[in-house]
This record gives structure tokens, C-alpha cells and sequence, in this order.
């Protein structure tokens, strides 16, 4: 368990009162939190940057009526089956479908597939969620 230090900051006044602001519609209660999760998503960025294992969640919406897209995204995904954690298939309506895949591994492999998904002929909306496996946050 990591131990708890206080540090001051100093900041324009300006500044300070935009990132209240800021925290207040995003529902922080204190300053603290706000600062710790914003430290988190950086250092998230770095762990993606620097290649670590990382964690994150391709969402993916398609109409599954397109002439062969549902088997050519199957396919795709059976290329990278060492970095799918877990796939969950939502049908939205008669012709939408969200597919929303969980990967773990090389952050350089996971935005290759989600490129590779985006790039399928039919796709209405692909996105890429970079997460962490947390080992490496506090
Ligand atoms: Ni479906």
C-alpha cells in the first residue's frame, strides 16, 4: 500500500478557477480527486506510448445485413485471437448490431486491429477505448 503525501501547487488564478470549473461539472467533490485521475490518464497514455501491456475496449457498430461484413469482421478478429479477452454482441434493432471487444497485450497490436475493424467496408462507427490493466497505478 502506497503512502499518502500532501504537496502545494501554485497556479494562476485564472487557471485555478477554470479547473474548478471544470472538476464541478464533472461531479468531483475536491480538487484531490480530480488531480489523481488526470495524473492516472496521463500515465495511461504513456503505458500505451511506451508499448507496456495495456488493456483497452474496441466498440463497434455495423448493420449486419451488409453482404458479408458480419464474417469479414469474424475474420479479422480470428487474426488476433491471443489479444481478445472477450466479445459481447448486441443487436440494437432489426439491422444494427454493437460489438464491443475487450483486449489485453501490446497496445501497438490492439490499435492494429481496431484499425484493421474500422476499415471494414460497412462500418458505421469504430472506436478505441484505451484502458490499463491497472498493475502499474495506484
Ligand atoms: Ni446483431
Amino acid at each position: 500500500m502506497s503512502s499518502l503525501i500532501r504537496f502545494g501547487v501554485s497556479l494562476d488564478k485564472q487557471l485555478l478557477d477554470s479547473f474548478d470549473n471544470l472538476i464541478k461539472t464533472k461531479g468531483y467533490s475536491n480538487r484531490s480527486e480530480a488531480i489523481r485521475d488526470l495524473i492516472r490518464d496521463e500515465l495511461v497514455r504513456l503505458e500505451w506510448r511506451a508499448g507496456r501491456e495495456v488493456a483497452g475496449t474496441i466498440s463497434l457498430v455495423y448493420d449486419h445485413h451488409t453482404p458479408g461484413l458480419s464474417s469479414k469482421l469474424t475474420d479479422i478478429q480470428h487474426t488476433s485471437p491471443d489479444i481478445i479477452i472477450s466479445t459481447q454482441h448486441i443487436h440494437l434493432d432489426h439491422h444494427n448490431c454493437l460489438e464491443i471487444i475487450v483486449t489485453k497485450g501490446d497496445p501497438r497490436d490492439i490499435e492494429k486491429l481496431a484499425a484493421l475493424l474500422k476499415a471494414a467496408r460497412g462500418v458505421k462507427h469504430c472506436a478505441l477505448s484505451m484502458a490499463t490493466t491497472g498493475k502499474n497505478l495506484a
